[in-house]
């Protein structure tokens, strides 16, 4: 694996990446006398983020994206693998050792008007991680003015509270709070849910300057592939809390590996009204977490199925001309066709 400056490593297990979760309350499991089982949302998960690039995280609901987002910030813990920051493993140090790290992340949670706190103030919400990290000495009115003017909104928002902001507004409220400590790292979970597309083009080209101007890495969670086309470097596609496909996003919307990503590229609606769309539908429901299908976890969905994939679970492959770009399947997609030749790949040892 390469040094990365921040870097997920896969647990030596498939147990998992993130703490499984209870799909059931423990006060229902009190009740009825049962243990309360868990789900491996997340699961075998490896990858970095360079100082200063933008990685999308991509998948249908229930993927497993935010989990991963949570546990980056330490709101849920890992039950094996790492997490290092900058060289420093943060996974293993307690909630004080781990704050001036933390310091250097911050995030963006996918609700812009749910996740302000609707009794503070917008200067009180956008100084708040000055206090929560000790911070006394900042003048906690100019920075907040400070912080509406990089993102774009009048210094008396400072009064407002976050009922009397649009979804454009929140968000951008948002922004200015992630950049309150001068992150590395800014992890943006879904930021224009919500939004009109014209906002939504707004808040994505202010993403984008201050990325420019601050130079920090995004992590971006999107289901937008028009979004991840136009502001990422690499993608990494989920299925079931797996990675199916990583790579540069622009090799990946030019030549998709994996069945899964065709058939989610091929349904992303075409900016241009002319260009004639060869959708493949994806049949089938997405399977529980509680019972992952054997084998390829995708078989009971994909269309290039084989007798293999219902029983044996594919390792990650390479291509050979660009080793950064990984896949999960026995069958890859080569062109317009499917190449079953497994003698043209070559297996990774990490990074998928
Ligand atoms: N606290 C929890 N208890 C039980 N299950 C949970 C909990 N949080 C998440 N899950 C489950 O874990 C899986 C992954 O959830 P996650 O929120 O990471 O998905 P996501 O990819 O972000 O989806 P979306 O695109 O809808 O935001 C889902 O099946 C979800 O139902
Ligand atoms: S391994 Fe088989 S079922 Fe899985 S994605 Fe590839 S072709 Fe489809
Ligand atoms: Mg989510």
């Amino acid at each position: 694996m390469k040094s990365g400056w921040f870097r997920h490593e896969r647990a030596a297990s498939c147990s998992g990446f993130a703490r499984p979760l209870p799909h059931q309350g423990s006060l229902k499991a009190l009740a009825t006398g049962t243990k309360a089982p868990f789900i491996d949302a997340v699961c075998g998960v490896s990858f970095e983020i360079r100082k200063g690039e933008t990685l999308a995280l991509v998948g249908e609901s229930g993927s497993g994206k935010s989990t991963i987002a949570r546990t980056i910030i330490g709101l849920q813990r890992a039950v094996s693998g790492s997490i290092s920051f900058d060289g420093q493993e943060i996974e293993e140090l307690s909630g004080a050792e781990r704050k001036p790290y933390l310091r250097r992340i911050a995030m963006m949670f996918q609700d812009p008007i749910g996740s302000l706190s609707p009794r503070l103030t917008v200067r009180s919400l956008l100084t708040e991680p000055f206090r929560i990290h000790g911070l006394k000495d900042r003048d906690a009115g100019s920075e907040a003015e400070r912080l509406l003017r990089m993102v774009g909104l009048p210094a008396d928002f400072v009064r407002r509270y976050p009922h009397q902001l649009s979804g454009g507004q929140a968000r951008r409220v948002g922004i200015a709070r992630a950049l309150a400590l001068d992150p590395d790292l800014i992890i943006a979970d879904e930021p224009t849910a919500g939004l009109d597309v014209s906002v939504q083009g707004e808040v994505l080209n202010l993403l984008a300057r201050l990325q420019d101007e601050l130079g920090m890495a995004i992590l971006i969670i999107t289901h937008n592939l028009n979004v991840v086309r136009h502001m990422t470097d690499r993608m990494a596609i989920m299925y079931l809390g797996r990675f199916i496909e990583v790579g540069s996003t622009e090799r990946i919307f030019e030549h998709p590996r994996h069945p899964y990503t065709e058939a989610l590229l091929a349904a992303n609606p075409e900016p241009d009204p002319d260009a004639v769309l060869n959708r493949i539908e994806l049949k089938g429901e997405v399977p529980s977490l509680l019972r992952r299908p054997s084998g390829c976890e995708f078989h009971t969905r994909c269309r290039y199925a084989q007798d293999i994939c219902h029983r044996v679970f594919p390792e990650p492959l390479a291509s050979p001309d660009d080793t950064e770009h990984s896949f999960r399947c026995h069958f890859p997609l080569e062109g317009e066709a499917v190449q079953r030749e497994q003698e043209l790949l070559f297996p990774v040892e990490e990074g998928i």
